[in-house]
C-alpha cells in the first residue's frame, strides 16, 4: 500500500496529538508532535534565561539557536517519540503551564520557525508520517495526502489540558487554563509568520462532543478513502 502525509493542525488540546498517535499506531507511521518542538525550545530560552512573563531577549535565542538541537526518541514502552533537547529527554519539562504560558511568544519567532520547519520536513521526507500541529498543511507539507483541522470548544481543550497537567501532578486552576488557552488561540492565530490556518484543502472535524473511539473511526474512514483513491 502506497505511504501518504497526514497533517493535523488545530487549536491546543483539540485532541489533534491523541488521534495522530492513535493513527500512527494503526498505520504503522511515523509520528511527530511538531508543538513539542516549538516547547522544547522555549525550555532551552527559559533554562538560558532568555524569557520570562516579564522578558524576552530575542536576539540572543536567535544567536543560540545553532545549540539546541531538538530531536525525538521511540520510546518502545509508550508507543510514542520522547522529545530531546540536546540530549536530554525532556517530554515531562514541557507539558508545564510556565512552558505553554511562554511558547507562543517563542513560536512566533521566524528564525525558530525557520530551524524546526527544516527538522519537520527532514523527519516527513519518506512520507508514512503523521504531524500534528499549527501550520503543517498549510507551510510543513502543503502536499500532504490528507489534512485534518480539529477544532473543539475553548472549555472542552481547557478541561482536557486541566486533566493532562493535573496528571504531571502539577497544582494548577481549569480558569488559569481556560485563561492560557484562549490567550494561546489568539497569539497563534494573529502571529505574521505561518499564523494557524485551516488549509484549504483541509477537512475540519470537530472533536467537542464524541469519544476518542468514534472521531478515530471517523478520521480512518478519511484515511482510507486516500489510500484507496
Ligand atoms: O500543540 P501544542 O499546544 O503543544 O503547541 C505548543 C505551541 O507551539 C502552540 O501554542 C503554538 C506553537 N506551535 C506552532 O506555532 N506551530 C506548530 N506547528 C506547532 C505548535
Amino acid at each position: 500500500m502506497k505511504d501518504i502525509t497526514i497533517a493535523i493542525d488545530g487549536f491546543s488540546s483539540t485532541g489533534k496529538s491523541t488521534i495522530a498517535k492513535l493513527l500512527a499506531k494503526a498505520l504503522g507511521y511515523v509520528y511527530v508532535d511538531s508543538g513539542a518542538m516549538y516547547r522544547a525550545i522555549t525550555f532551552f530560552a527559559m533554562k538560558k534565561g532568555l524569557i520570562t512573563t516579564e522578558y524576552f531577549d530575542r536576539e540572543a535565542l536567535i544567536s543560540a539557536l545553532p545549540n539546541a538541537h531538538v530531536s525525538f526518541k521511540f520510546n518502545s514502552d509508550l508507543g510514542f517519540a520522547e522529545v530531546y533537547l540536546n540530549d536530554e529527554n525532556i517530554e515531562k519539562n514541557i507539558r508545564t503551564l510556565e512552558v505553554s504560558n511562554l511558547v507562543s511568544i517563542v513560536a512566533a519567532v521566524p528564525e525558530v520557525r525557520a530551524q524546526l520547519v527544516k527538522i519537520q520536513k527532514a523527519i516527513g521526507k519518506h512520507k508514512a508520517v503523521v504531524m500534528d500541529g499549527r501550520d503543517i498543511g498549510t507551510v510543513v507539507f502543503p502536499d500532504a495526502e490528507l489534512k485534518i483541522f480539529m477544532t473543539a470548544s475553548a472549555e472542552t481543550r481547557a478541561l482536557r489540558r486541566y486533566n493532562e497537567i493535573k496528571n504531571n501532578g502539577e497544582d494548577i486552576t481549569l480558569e488559569a487554563i481556560l485563561e492560557n488557552v484562549q490567550k494561546r488561540d489568539h497569539l497563534d492565530s494573529t502571529r505574521k509568520d505561518s499564523p494557524l490556518l485551516k488549509a484549504e484543502d483541509a477537512i475540519e472535524v470537530d472533536n467537542s462532543n464524541v469519544t476518542i473511539e468514534e472521531q478515530f473511526q471517523n478520521i480512518l474512514k478519511l484515511v482510507n478513502s486516500v489510500l484507496n483513491a
